[in-house]
Parts: C-alpha cells; sequence; structure tokens
C-alpha cells in the first residue's frame, strides 16, 4: 500500500477479448484474467445484454424464504446438473470468501443437527487460499493473510498440502469426532500454483470419509473450464461433499459464487421441521448476476471453452517451461489447468534481493499483465488466448526476467 499510494494509478480503461487498454490508450495482454476470473475473455457483449435485459425486466429480489427468481432457479439447475456431488443442492452467494464461510458453517451446522456439535474442526493445506472473510482467514494456508487480526478461528489447522498421510495424522492428532470439514483446491492457485500429484485426492477422498469428515472442494479459480471441466475435481475422479465456487461461474462480469452440497448435508435443514439453516445474505441469488453466468455458462458451452482450455493448457505449458533454463528461475510449475507459475531462485530473492513484483514491473512496462506472489509470477489468462499470444506472453515474461537479472 506504500508503494502503491506513491506512484500513479494504473487505471484500466476498456478491455476485449485478452486485451486491456489503459487510460492513456496503451494496450495490455491480460496474462491474469484479472484475479482469475475472466474465463471467457473482456468485453463480452452478450452478457452485457443478458444482464440490460434482466435489469429491465427485475434488477433484484430478495431469495429468502420462499421467494426465488427465475435466473437463479436456473442458474442453480444448471449446475447442479453438472456438479460431481451426490443429488446436489446449490447456495448462491456474491463471491469465493463468501461460499467459504457458507461451507464451513453449514458443516458445523450439519454435525450439530446429527447431534454431533463438538465436530467443529477446520483442516486446510499449506498454500491453500480460501478468501478473506472471517473464516476463510482462520484457515488460510499463509501466514501473512493471518498476522495482526488477533484471535482467528479456533479449532483449525493447515497440514502440508501435497501428503495425505499428514491429513489423515492430523484428524487422528484432533480426534476424528472432532473434525468437520477438511477444505482443498484442486490445484493451489493464489498459493503459488502448486497441483495435486495424481493419487493425492483419492487418498485425501477416502480417508475423509473413512473418518466421517466432510470433504470441501474450493474450486473458485480451477472451475468453469480452467481445468477443462466444470469444477476442476472431475479430473481426480473423486466426488466431494461439498464444492465452492465463484470466479469463472459469471467471469466476473457480475460477483457470484456459491457452494453445491450433498443432499445428505441439506438433508436435516429440509426434512425436519423448526431447524432451519440461519445463514444467508441480502444479494444471494441475485437475479442480474444470475443472468451475466447464465450467460457465460452458454458462452463455454457454445465455444467448448472446455476443449479449448486442454489445448491451451498444453501449449501454455510447453511454452513456459522454456523459461526453466533462465538463471533467475529455480522452478516451472504448470500443466494442470490453464495456470502456471514461474518460482525466481532462493540467490535471486535472497542473496540479490529481487523482488517478484520487479519482474512484475518490467513486464507490464512491455504490454503483459502477470500476477507477483512473494517467491512466483503467476500467469492464468483467459482461456481464449491464441498461441501466438501465449508466445508474446512468454518472450515478454522473459525479457523481464532478462531486464532485472541485468541490473
Ligand atoms: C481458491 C479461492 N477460494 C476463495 C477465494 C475468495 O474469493 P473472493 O475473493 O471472491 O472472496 C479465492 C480468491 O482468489 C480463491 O482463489
Amino acid at each position: 500500500m506504500n508503494t502503491v499510494v506513491q506512484g500513479p494509478k494504473f487505471i484500466v480503461a476498456k478491455g476485449e477479448g485478452v486485451w486491456l487498454w489503459d487510460d492513456s490508450g496503451d494496450r495490455y495482454l491480460d496474462g491474469t484474467a484479472s484475479l482469475w476470473y475472466c474465463n471467457v475473455g473482456h468485453g463480452r457483449r452478450e452478457i452485457a445484454d443478458a444482464v440490460y435485459r434482466q435489469m429491465t425486466q427485475l434488477e433484484a429480489y430478495t431469495v429468502y424464504g420462499d421467494f426465488a427468481n427465475v435466473p437463479a432457479l436456473q442458474l442453480s439447475e444448471r449446475l447442479a446438473a453438472h456438479a460431481p456431488v451426490a443429488d446436489p443442492r446449490i447456495i448462491l452467494t456474491c463471491g469465493g470468501g463468501e461460499s467459504i464461510e457458507t461451507a464451513a458453517k453449514l458443516a458445523r451446522r450439519y454435525f450439530a443437527a446429527q447431534g454431533r456439535p463438538e465436530r467443529v474442526h477446520l483442516i486446510s493445506r499449506t498454500g491453500g487460499y480460501h478468501g478473506l472473510h472471517g473464516i476463510g482467514t482462520g484457515i488460510i494456508g499463509m501466514d501473512r493473510f493471518r498476522d495482526g487480526f488477533g484471535p482467528l478461528v479456533e479449532d483449525a489447522s493447515v497440514v502440508p498440502h501435497d501428503s495425505a498421510a499428514a491429513l489423515e495424522a492430523e484428524i487422528l492428532r484432533v480426534g476424528p469426532e472432532k473434525v468437520a470439514a477438511f477444505f482443498a483446491e484442486p490445484v493451489i492457485g493464489a498459493g503459488g500454483v502448486y497441483p495435486p500429484t495424481p493419487e493425492y485426492f483419492a487418498s485425501v477422498a477416502e480417508i475423509c470419509r473413512r473418518h466421517g469428515v466432510l470433504f470441501i472442494v474450493d474450486s473458485v479459480i480451477c472451475g468453469f473450464a480452467r481445468m477443462g471441466n466444470w469444477f476442476g475435481i472431475e479430473r481426480f475422479g473423486v466426488c466431494p461433499d461439498m464444492i465452492v465456487f465463484a470466479k469463472g461461474v459469471s467471469s466476473g462480469y457480475l460477483p457470484l459464487g456459491g457452494v453445491v452440497a450433498a443432499g445428505a448435508i441439506a438433508e436435516p435443514f429440509w426434512d425436519r421441521p423448526g431447524n432451519p439453516f440461519h445463514h444467508g445474505t441480502t444479494y444471494a441469488g441475485h437475479p442480474a448476476c444470475s443472468a451475466a453466468a447464465m450467460a457465460n455458462l452458454d458462452i463455454l458451452e457454445r465455444e467448448d471453452l472446455f476443449t479449448v482450455a486442454l489445448e491451451v493448457e498444453t501449449y501454455l505449458d510447453a511454452a513456459m517451461r522454456t523459461l526453466e533454463d533462465h538463471p533467475l528461475v529455480r522452478e516451472v510449475r504448470s500443466g494442470t489447468g490453464v495456470m502456471a507459475a514461474v518460482e525466481l531462485t532462493e540467490e535471486a530473492l535472497v542473496d540479490r534481493g529481487i523482488r517478484t513484483a520487479d519482474v512484475f514491473a518490467e513486464a507490464r512496462a512491455r504490454g503483459v499483465i502477470l500476477r507477483a506472489v512473494p517467491r512466483a509470477l503467476l500467469v492464468s489468462p483467459p482461456l481464449v488466448i491464441t498461441w501466438e499470444q501465449i508466445e508474446h506472453l512468454v518472450a515478454t515474461l522473459r525479457a523481464a526476467l532478462d531486464a532485472v537479472a541485468a541490473r
């Protein structure tokens, strides 16, 4: 914040496909789809038209109690039809963090309704990012987001992201009868793009099932074709108890997120009188946001961006790996979904004091937007990116690395 406050703002004025323009008219390749969300690319008029039509019909109305609206119902049915969850039910929210709160509260409330109110412990993974609301901050796997806020969610712990055995050991340490849920992203995104080993998800799903722990997949980044399917987790052949989604569901044209919950989790609230799940927000089930999501999903399906994404994934992987020979680069992580990380060496980061923000700035000055996290540069372009644009992105990233190395 202190750095930003001293300089001019980077004002984004216009977007079209993978391109952005600033307020001086300079053009940039959006190498991050904004914050991992603009899957269909910028400037899709049909989404704006769908929102306009909905807003002139009914701009907004609550979905509390028995209130409903057509776009929210249509969207819920469409998502349920594709969700790899048993007897799926949908809760709509305004974003990812709000959905994490909803899923965590639902997990605890479900166990309370089963007469097991002591099952409250939440387990997440190192590098896992689950938004910055209250519970999300409490379960995040990156210390820098937790510090300075005083006491956070008690009864939460973090396990190494790549070890199913560590999850089981933690469940046994806490006591399975006290653990409510385990949270995992299909590929860790904001924490630095860490794909799982091929067997990881089958193992953790089995461990959760065996100990009666709810398995909650956070597909906020991985959903809606970024991994070639609807929710990312299909890739690993497992069926979670809940899925949290946001971002690509509407490509960010309007804010929307939600939770898919297995019917068995909804059952105590729907089937028993006097036992509601007391939770909800003002804008849940917003009809204009739902209309934006429906138009966005139309594009994903019509242009088969699910298949396109798998091709982009392969091409992006090959292109990014050409950076492995760069002297500043320790590791390239890519090849599972349309996302990649270029991690800098210890020598660059520590001995030479090079900041990833420097590489980010050099790339942006050359017309490519990347994302800088403490040790790596991240890439997650819109799924409509072409091969030439991928080449341009990677060549610019190399030029930015060269420029920083030459300082
Ligand atoms: C995996 C994951 N979960 C949750 C969130 C939080 O979403 P939001 O920023 O919409 O609250 C994010 C945001 O980047 C995310 O990447």
